[in-house]
């Protein structure tokens, strides 16, 4: 396979993950970086070893010699750096949160299929060890039709330190981490009808909700909740674990603690330790997190080189998108949000 050279725009804190998983991806490998911040741009360029080095954007697209560009900036140049990206024919992938609004996530996805420019976000959680398991058995069919769920995120960790910027927005864990948990709710459950949310801010040192509970009415006729904290003092500390509860027809899958997955269908249980491998570059608790990176990145590579659209696709992902701009309209208002109407 030909070698695919990529290009890194933003070397902060969590880009440090994507320069490990690239350099672990066979087919792909990064030979430029960009950040506006010179300390970044020299602490990255030389743990990583890359020469090429951009403190603007706009000039590394003009000297051009990669194939695809790695957005891993926070959301506010997500909408100009892809359009950057389009205008130079050069296929992209960005971080979540894709966009600011949901009219401007809209707007770049139209902009790179007009350019005909593949465009995928990272939007990582799906691509989870035990997120896959649970996927897996479900499509095996153990459990029939699912009809209910939920898809649950509740720790007390300290986010801020590492992600100082989270505590100052207007909005915190809806945009931050329940856009992943609501991205694995639609993965597994469907695309989703209407969605009624409330949310609370139980810390008070921060500007946004940490607490949000969500109701998901999906295409299929199935329910689930999406329930994400970051207020809850639990005393074996979950984070970044995705709980799951699944009922379906015939059995049911509870994803636990501890990454402990069970299983129960007609012919009785099984239990399985579905614990994510500790990558040589990883630590816990992150290493969930970092395995998806790596598995994220590697499904991009393969995908760029087979000329197929990737799981988590600019056009998927306005439709987890949608989910967080419902979320927030439900709680300010009160009221359940028709979701297929903010897509049309
Ligand atoms: N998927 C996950 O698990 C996960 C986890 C953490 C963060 N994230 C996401 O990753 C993104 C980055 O988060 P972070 O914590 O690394 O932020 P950060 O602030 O540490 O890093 C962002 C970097 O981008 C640079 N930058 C910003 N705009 C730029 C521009 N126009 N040109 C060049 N450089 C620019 C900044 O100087 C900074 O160094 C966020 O959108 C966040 O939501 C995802």
């Amino acid at each position: 396979m030909a070698e695919l050279n990529g290009a890194l725009i933003g070397c902060g804190f969590f880009a440090i993950n994507q320069m490990h998983a690239w350099q672990d991806v066979p087919g792909a490998r990064i030979v430029a970086i960009c950040d506006r911040d010179p300390e970044r741009l020299r602490i990255v360029g030389d743990q990583f070893g890359i020469e090429r080095r951009y403190s603007d954007a706009a000039a590394m697209f003009a000297d051009g010699g990669f194939d695809f560009v790695d957005i891993a900036t926070t959301v506010q140049s997500h909408r100009a750096l892809v359009e950057m990206a389009a205008a130079h024919k050069v296929p992209a992938i960005c971080q979540k949160p894709f966009a600011k609004t949901l009219d401007d996530a809209k707007s770049m996805v139209k902009t790179c299929a007009e350019a005909g420019v593949p465009l995928m976000v990272h939007e990582n959680f799906r691509w989870q060890t035990p997120i896959q398991e649970v996927k897996k058995v479900l499509e095996a069919g153990v459990i029939g039709e699912p009809f209910w769920a939920r898809f649950s995120f509740r720790s007390g960790y300290d986010v801020f330190s590492g992600q100082p910027y989270l505590a100052e927005g207007e909005r915190f864990i809806i945009e931050d981490l329940g856009i992943h948990t609501l991205d694995i709710a639609r993965y597994i459950m469907g695309d989703v009808r209407q969605l009624s949310a409330r949310t609370k801010r139980v810390n008070p040192k921060i500007k946004g909700e940490d607490v949000a509970t969500m109701l998901l009415d999906h295409e299929s006729g199935a329910t689930s909740i999406v329930d994400v904290s970051y207020a809850s003092k639990l005393s074996t500390e979950p984070f970044p674990e995705t709980l799951i509860e699944l009922d379906g027809t015939k059995g049911s899958i509870r994803l636990s603690q501890g990454y402990r997955l069970e299983v129960t269908g007609p012919e009785g249980t099984t239990v399985t330790d579905v614990s994510p491998k500790l990558l040589s570059w990883a630590s816990r608790p992150w290493h969930n997190i970092q395995e998806s990176v790596f598995a994220i990145q590697q499904h991009w590579a393969d995908s760029l080189a087979a000329g197929s659209e990737t799981s988590t696709s600019g056009a998927d992902n306005l439709k987890t998108f949608a989910l967080v701009e419902a979320a927030y309209d439900s709680a300010a208002s009160g009221q359940t949000v028709d979701v297929e109407a903010m897509l049309r």
